[in-house]
This record gives C-alpha cells, sequence and structure tokens, in this order.
C-alpha cells in the first residue's frame, strides 16, 4: 500500500477505511487503554493525531515512542471524538522505523532562532522553519509561473565565470592551482597555468549572460544561485544566495519598473493565495503586522521617486540619520526603511542614481551626471531589487568603460551585442532571499536559506 501525504488526509471530505502514513512522532502522550502521538511528515505544518489502543500486538513498544523517532501506521481515518483536530486515524498497525534517543535536541518547546542556526541540519523539522522552507519552494514555482504567464524563457546563466559583472570586486577566487606553491610569473600566480587559463570566479550575477539572451529570445529570466564575498555581517547579506534576473529587449526604464512592481505584487498575491496555512504561523508567532503589510504590498502602486527628490526628503526629514544624506552617496538600509516605512508607508522606486555609484553598464542620462538605474525599496527589507536600464551606444559604453578604467578586451563579446542589433533594453535582480524574508517577516537572511553560508560559517 502507498502512503498517503497526510495534508491530503487532513483536508479530506471523507473518511477512509484504509490509510497508511509515514512520519515523525512530535509527541506522544498516555491515557487509559491508548496513546495519543502527534505526527508530522513535512507535508503541511499540521500533524495528525494517530490513536493507538492498547490491544495493538507491539503496544509496550509503541508506549516507547520517543519525540523525533520514524513510525509508519495503517488504520483508518476516522472523524476525531476530540476537539482541535477533524479526522485522526485509528491505528490497525503501528511499525516503528526508527525509534529517536532521548538526547534528541528537538523535544517539545521553543527554540530560539540562533540555537537553531547551530542545528540546521535539523531545525526544517520544527514547525517554524518547516513552514519558511515550504514557502520558499511554492515561491520558486511561482516565480517560474510568473514568468512562463508572459512569455518569459528561463536561461540557466553560467555559475563559473571570468567577470564582474558588478565591478565591486566582490569575487569568490575558482582555482585548481596548488596554493602552498602556485606557479609563478614576474612574482604572481600564473594564472594562464590555472584550470580555465585565465582567472575564474564564482558568479556575482547571471546579467551580462542574461542581456546576451535577451537580444536573441527578447524576453528572458534567470533564477539560480549567486555569490559574493561582501565582508558585511549584516542581516540582509549572504555569501551564496539566489537572483531572480530578468532582462528584457526593446524596453526602456519605465517598462522595467512596470515589470518590478508587477512581480513583487503579483508574488505577494500568490504567498497569499497558496502558503495561507504556513503564513498564518509567522502572522501569529513572528509579527503581528504581517499580513496587513502584504496585503499593502500586494495592492497599493509604488511611489516612483528619482534619487534626486529621495536626497531632499531624507535631508529635510529632521532625523538623525548614521550614514551621510546628499548627492553622489549611496542610500542605506536606514535611509531606505525611512522612506518606505515613515515617509510613504508603502513600498518605493528610486531611479536615476547618480552615476559614479553605479556600474559600468547602466544607461548613461542626458545630464551625464546620472544613469537610468533603479532599486525597489520595500518596508522592513529596503532594498529588494536592483536594476537599470542597459547602456546600449557602443560609444557611450566604451567611454564609460575607460573613464572606470577597466580592461575592455576580455568583454569584447558584451560590446559586440552593441555592434550588431542593438536596442534599448533593462533587467534587474531580485533577491529572493530578501523577498523571502518581506514574505515571512523573519529577520534574518540566514534564516530563509535552508544551509545559509556568511563569513566564517560554511558548516553543514
Ligand atoms: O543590486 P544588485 O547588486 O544588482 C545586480 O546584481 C544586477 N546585476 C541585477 C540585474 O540588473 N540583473 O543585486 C540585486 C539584488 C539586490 O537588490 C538584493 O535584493 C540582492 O540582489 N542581493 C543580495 N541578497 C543577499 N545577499 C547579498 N549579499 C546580496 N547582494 C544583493
Ligand atoms: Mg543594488
Amino acid at each position: 500500500m502507498e502512503r498517503t501525504k497526510i495534508f491530503e488526509l487532513l483536508n479530506s471530505d471523507d473518511s477512509m477505511e484504509q490509510v497508511l502514513i509515514k512520519g515523525w512522532v512530535r509527541t506522544r502522550r498516555d491515557s487509559k487503554g491508548f496513546s495519543f502521538i502527534e505526527i508530522n511528515d513535512g507535508s503541511s505544518l499540521k500533524n495528525i493525531q494517530v490513536v493507538a489502543d492498547e490491544k495493538l500486538p507491539n503496544y509496550a513498544d509503541v508506549k516507547q515512542l520517543s519525540t523525533g523517532s520514524a513510525i509508519a501506521v495503517g488504520g483508518s481515518l476516522v472523524a476525531s471524538q476530540g476537539g482541535g483536530q477533524r479526522w485522526e486515524i485509528q491505528a490497525d498497525d503501528v511499525q516503528i522505523i526508527h525509534l529517536a534517543p532521548e538526547d534528541y535536541q528537538l523535544q517539545k518547546k521553543r527554540h530560539t532562532d540562533e540555537f537553531l542556526r547551530t542545528i540546521a541540519h535539523l531545525r526544517p523539522r520544527t514547525n517554524k522553519y518547516g513552514a519558511a522552507f515550504r514557502i520558499r519552494s511554492e515561491l520558486a514555482y511561482g516565480i517560474h509561473t510568473f514568468f512562463r504567464e508572459r512569455g518569459f524563457r528561463y536561461l540557466h546563466s553560467p555559475i563559473l565565470t571570468g567577470s564582474d559583472c558588478e565591478g565591486a570586486g566582490e569575487l569568490f577566487r575558482v582555482t585548481t592551482l596548488d596554493l602552498s606553491k602556485p606557479p609563478l610569473k614576474e612574482g604572481k600566480a600564473d594564472y594562464a597555468q590555472d584550470f580555465f587559463g585565465t582567472e575564474a570566479n564564482l558568479t556575482v550575477s547571471g546579467q551580462l549572460s542574461a542581456e546576451m539572451f535577451a537580444l536573441a529570445l527578447g524576453d528572458v529570466y534567470t533564477f539560480g544561485p549567486t555569490f559574493r564575498a561582501e565582508n558585511s555581517n549584516t542581516r540582509r547579506h549572504a555569501a551564496e544566495f539566489w537572483m531572480v534576473e530578468p532582462e528584457m529587449a526593446f524596453c526602456d526604464l519605465d517598462g522595467n519598473m512596470d515589470l518590478g512592481e508587477e512581480l513583487i505584487r503579483e508574488l505577494t498575491t500568490y504567498a497569499i493565495d497558496n502558503c495561507a496555512d504556513d503564513l498564518e504561523l509567522f502572522a501569529r508567532w513572528v509579527d503581528k503586522t504581517l499580513m496587513a503589510t502584504l496585503e499593502n504590498i500586494a495592492q497599493s502602486d509604488y511611489i516612483r521617486l528619482p534619487y534626486r527628490e529621495a536626497v531632499d526628503i531624507l535631508g529635510q526629514s529632521g532625523k538623525k540619520f548614521e550614514y551621510p544624506v546628499g548627492f553622489g552617496n549611496d542610500l542605506q538600509t536606514e535611509h531606505e526603511r525611512f522612506l518606505t516605512e515613515e515617509h510613504f508607508k508603502k513600498p518605493v522606486i528610486v531611479y536615476d542614481y547618480p552615476k559614479s555609484i553605479k556600474p559600468f553598464y547602466m544607461r548613461v542620462n542626458d545630464d551625464g551626471e546620472t544613469v537610468g538605474a533603479m532599486d525597489v525599496l520595500v518596508p522592513r527589507i529596503g532594498e529588494i531589487i536592483g536594476g537599470s536600464q542597459r547602456e546600449e551606444r557602443l560609444e557611450v559604453l566604451e567611454a564609460r568603460m575607460e573613464e572606470m578604467k577597466m580592461d575592455k578586451a576580455p568583454m569584447w563579446w558584451y560590446l559586440d551585442a552593441r555592434r550588431y542589433g542593438s536596442v534599448p533594453h533593462s533587467g534587474f535582480g531580485l533577491g529572493f532571499e530578501r523577498f523571502l524574508m518581506m514574505i515571512t517577516g523573519i529577520r534574518n537572511i540566514r534564516d530563509v536559506i535552508p544551509f545559509p553560508r556568511t563569513p566564517q560559517n560554511i558548516e553543514f
């Protein structure tokens, strides 16, 4: 007989004669003549209650069942006698697959997020993390659905690259050279003798590949892991994180902002509609204002604000910020949160940033000082999307690369795209973990990644 997922049984309309479930014991409670066993199989937040009668041939063993043990239960699905649940299982057969010893760390009590990070291999078995990672899975599907419905093609951009898209130098080097005695040339490691015959690193963004494919397939998106050796130990930065990067041919900055706004609104709606049970946990235990915040994000029109005006608002706010405000300074989380949480009380798209603080590929505006960049900022998180219209004019792009002292030679293929059929095109990157933080109210990025990688931490 095949096992049924507990989730399906809990949603059943009718009782059932014969069912088989397999899962892990959350609690066992003995009564006179029988025991109640709460079982969870990870298919949903809710457990199912099993009633095990003392007439079971192995009842003596059943009474030893400890939290965390794995069991298989055959029996019938019947309307529950007690309150609190609609259905329960009257067991005919309880097989003990594995008995967990008493030192199992997830006994029934609340644990801190900090402690659970030290047992990241077990934390998905808790209610909170089970819910967080089911939501993560649902939303990954939601992303593919969103783009597929709009005719976007899914592109697998490379993880190993030779370029630094963002130009921030936050690269993880990839090498097979023996680091204790690398071959040398003029006193430096000779990467010509390395695996790829040149320097290589993990990608910080799939954008450059996505641009090439947008100019071939029209509208594309990537969705995959990206890596940054940023040594900032903040609650919203990870060394390995997932990014969703759409890229659209024949699209300007306005169209780009439209898509970014639509993606966040639709995906938030998707979460509200498809993850109701799991979201309820977060609304109850993590952030009481969560559902109101999500409704606001799903329903409002986002503010569109030129960077210069954002700077004016911040300057006139009367607030004491830790970081300086003024043209040419990047916006910090504290500024982004002020704009979204206090000033406008909804998501804000800031655009036309100074070119001095943005990468080489962004389209230079007519003022010569700003570029067609846009960041979508949301309450509690700050920046969730970063994107731009791309520089499609060959001479302007080359001049900008020279100005930034970039080596143009290895970028010949990127420049080629501006030589043959160059068109206005735009795209952005949505940080998937930041989006999950927004959806769940979880405050630390480490808690929305199955096995987070941050400075000084690569355990599990
Ligand atoms: O603003 P960023 O650096 O933009 C790019 O990488 C562009 N190449 C994207 C594009 O236009 N195709 O990063 C995009 C988003 C940020 O807004 C943020 O949500 C997330 O990626 N992000 C991080 N998330 C977690 N940890 C980090 N270290 C992150 N760095 C960026
Ligand atoms: Mg950014």
